[in-house]
């Protein structure tokens, strides 16, 4: 396995899970994350070793049943026809109501201006989930976007608002089907976008990029004492290009956190830009004495052997 390129499944698939999450149910992890082929958007593969990956599903389609949250909303997963755009789903599991709660970045497949959420559920990790719909959380814009639950339980949605000038922190409710508050607007103007949270012990980090289209840039992190508390001022993580990579979430592994990352296009990026050519960024994260998170280039994937 070559760091920064394809990943393959069981079946010598590509991978196909971009700008996506991982969560771990049961004996297994599972990798949700954007597929653009044909009528898919999210698809789903899992894995007990975090190397060997099985393709369970394409999990939200053109196809998926779409079933709005309200009476009189619109939920649709396609316009006249045509493909949307689905980006940077995230999911977790809510254990109030035993669903897995989906939350992703919506756009009308035309422009870039549609700036919502949508969510979308499933009584099974790797089932076929029910779409329910977009929307702007409290009317903000909403880009990319992740989630994020707390040891106490508290979830937080997080994503790039103000036409990306702002990212916004929402407290979700219980049942992870809606913002309950608005907790923070971070990096106010300074246009950050990939964002990915993660905890080590006390302290709360939040990895972002720049905002240059399928480029990569300069990441940095920030961090707190917690989600919703005041978080630091940007600071650099990795290269001036993130090591050729955008920040998709960080995967904590017993005491040690993973950084997985978009390299989109492929390396170098293609002209034309094609998607379908996009590789994956795995890096262990390490801390420096003053509890700096850092990544040092590796030419194969760094996964822990569990
Ligand atoms: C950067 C975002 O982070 C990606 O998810 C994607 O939307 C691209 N922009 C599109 O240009």
């Amino acid at each position: 396995m070559s760091n920064g390129g394809f990943i393959y499944d069981t079946d010598g698939n590509v991978l196909h899970a971009h700008g996506g999450c991982m969560i771990k149910h049961g004996d297994f992890w599972y990798w949700y994350g954007e597929d653009r082929r044909g009528d898919r958007y999210v698809s789903c593969y899992r894995s007990n070793d975090l190397r060997r990956w099985e393709f369970r599903r394409h999990v939200l389609t053109m196809g998926s049943e779409c079933r709005p949250l309200h009476p009189g909303d619109t939920a649709s997963l396609s316009e006249n026809g045509r493909r949307i755009n689905i980006e940077r789903p995230k999911v977790l599991f809510c254990g109030k109501t035993g669903k897995f709660v989906m939350w992703a970045h919506y756009e009308n497949g035309r422009d870039y201006r549609e700036a919502a959420a949508c969510i979308a559920t499933c009584d099974k990790p790797d089932g076929d989930f029910i779409y329910h719909g977009h929307f702007r959380p409290f009317g903000h814009m909403s880009r990319d976007c992740t989630l994020f639950r707390d040891t106490d339980g508290a979830s937080y949605f997080i994503s790039a608002s103000r036409d990306n000038a702002d990212l916004h922190v929402y407290r979700l409710t219980d049942d992870l089907m809606n913002v309950e508050s608005l907790v923070r607007v971070l990096f106010a103007g300074e246009y950050r976008e990939a964002p990915a949270v993660f905890r080590r012990g006390q302290r709360y980090y939040m990895l972002t990029s720049a905002c240059t289209g399928w480029e990569p840039n300069q990441g940095c992190f920030s961090e707190s004492t917690g989600v919703g508390e005041e978080w630091s001022r940007l600071r650099n993580f990795g290269d001036k290009t993130t090591f050729h990579s955008q920040s998709a979430f960080v995967l904590p592994v017993g005491d040690d956190l993973y950084y997985f990352g978009d390299r989109w296009g492929g390396y170098p990026m293609s002209h034309p830009f094609d998607y379908s050519k996009s590789g994956y960024v795995i890096l262990k994260l390490r801390f420096n004495d003053a509890g700096d998170p850092f990544i040092v280039w590796n030419d194969e994937f760094e996964l822990p052997t569990v």
